[in-house]
């Protein structure tokens, strides 16, 4: 088992099975049934207090924001206030989530590159601290819906792209997102804003992507960021981006380098006195999560390869369509038998890109056995769906040894829930 992409403390029990927080990975495939999400509440804690310490060691000006598209889910909306998170909502829903979690409407920032109407309406009523600007046609819409005046960030495409997959980009001029800084409307937008009757122009955002494990594109993009810098400017967001393990040889940056580099280069092209905020969402929830599955059938493709099919796939981690992402697998009825297997782990969907992962190596699996995928916390249970009816998975946070479901399975009923 490679430790980078478990939680800290996971193990293997006198059973011989993977023991996630205490809880015995087999056991609780058994008891909730497969697939689902397991999460080590004690992992995300202790990488939110690595968020948080990591900026006290330089200043007590900063926010840390949980962006919660990586895992909305009340219950963790709910562990990220109590560990003196702030949150970044997208979405009505979101919003939705995160008042219900008893968030703080002051701590909440709301993006969105197309809020509509009623969100806007909605974060007007609750009292929501930050709105994040995104284009012109927004500035618009806020003016003629709110009713009470609001602190703005202005959303910038820096211009600068990292180095990770381009889906994944978002600071680059070619984007649906922010105002571009090339091209000056990042600056008409300040001027715009400025001299609004309901807006408050308090700071600038950017988030110039995700899974990012090289740095210094961020000192680059708070670099250009400063030639918008003006004495209305008092706090700055530089978003999320920090990358995971997925694979045993990915070693991403620390969380300390990754908050020394950003609060460095604020205090290099910032006056002192900015506040500074980051947005993380991968890297607070992706290596605290697993999924569990069921092996249901193994097929031998003669002198081509293995399929072993589990009963989820593209329905619960659509990251594989998606870009490609890869992971790694064990069995967890034996994680520390030799895997001298080699299989391509398929889904249950109806389509040939329903693939998991490709040639994987396992350690004897059998029909019954319980398949785990470690890093599965960021970005499963948010871009879940029902592609075949599949129901969606229960989410499942563990701790000192016991576990507890935060969002039962979805049913076949639910499935004819919303019909009209
Ligand atoms: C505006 C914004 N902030 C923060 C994040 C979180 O990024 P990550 O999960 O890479 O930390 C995202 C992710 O897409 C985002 O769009």
């Amino acid at each position: 088992m490679a430790a980078m992409l478990y939680p800290a403390g996971t193990t293997t029990n006198n059973r011989g099975h993977l023991e996630i927080e205490g809880c015995d990975a087999v056991e609780l495939a058994a008891e909730y049934g497969t697939p689902a999400y397991l999460f080590a509440v004690g992992e995300m804690r202790a990488r939110a207090r690595a968020y948080r310490s990591a900026f006290a060691a330089h200043t007590d000006d900063f926010e840390v924001l949980f962006a919660s598209k990586a895992l909305p889910v009340t219950a963790a909306f709910r562990l990220f206030a109590e560990e003196g998170l702030s949150v970044d909502v997208a979405s009505g829903g979101e919003l939705t989530m995160a008042l219900e979690a008893g968030y703080d409407p002051k701590r909440i920032y709301m993006h969105g590159n197309n809020k509509t109407d009623a969100e806007l309406r909605l974060a007007d009523r609750a009292g929501v601290g930050h709105l994040i600007i995104d284009s012109f046609d927004e500035i618009e819409r806020c003016e003629r819906v709110l009713e009470n005046d609001h602190d703005v960030l202005i959303r910038v495409t820096p211009g600068i792209v990292p180095s990770t997959h381009s889906f994944i980009q978002t600071g680059q001029a070619d984007s649906k997102f922010g105002f571009g800084l090339e091209d000056g409307s990042a600056a008409s937008a300040v001027e715009r804003v400025l001299a609004s009757p309901r807006l408050n122009l308090v700071g600038l955002h950017f988030h110039i992507g995700s899974q990012i494990f090289e740095i210094e594109p961020f000192r680059l993009a708070v670099k250009a960021l400063a030639e918008l810098r003006g004495d209305w400017c008092r706090m700055l967001d530089l978003g999320g981006g920090l990358g995971i393990s997925y694979e045993t040889d990915d070693r991403p940056p620390p969380i300390e380098n990754y908050v020394d580099l950003k609060f460095r280069a604020v205090r290099e092209f910032f006056d002192e006195g900015v506040r500074i905020l980051i947005e993380p969402g991968r890297s607070l929830v992706g290596t605290a999560g697993v999924t569990l599955y069921t092996v249901g059938t193994i097929k031998e493709i003669p002198g081509i390869r293995t399929y072993l099919a589990v009963d989820g796939g593209m329905s619960d981690n659509l990251r594989p369509m998606l870009y490609d992402a890869i992971y790694e697998a064990v069995v967890a009825d034996r994680p520390d038998a030799p895997a001298e297997r080699t299989v391509t782990v398929a889904g249950s969907h109806c389509e040939s890109g329903d693939i998991l992962i490709r040639d994987v190596a396992l350690a004897d699996p059998q029909i019954g056995d319980t398949l785990l995928i470690p890093a599965t916390g960021a970005y499963g249970h948010s871009l879940a769906n029902n592609y075949n009816g599949m129901p969606r998975p229960p989410v499942i946070f563990c701790e000192d040894g016991e576990a507890r479901v935060v969002v039962r399975r979805e049913t076949w009923d639910d499935l004819l829930a919303r019909d009209a």
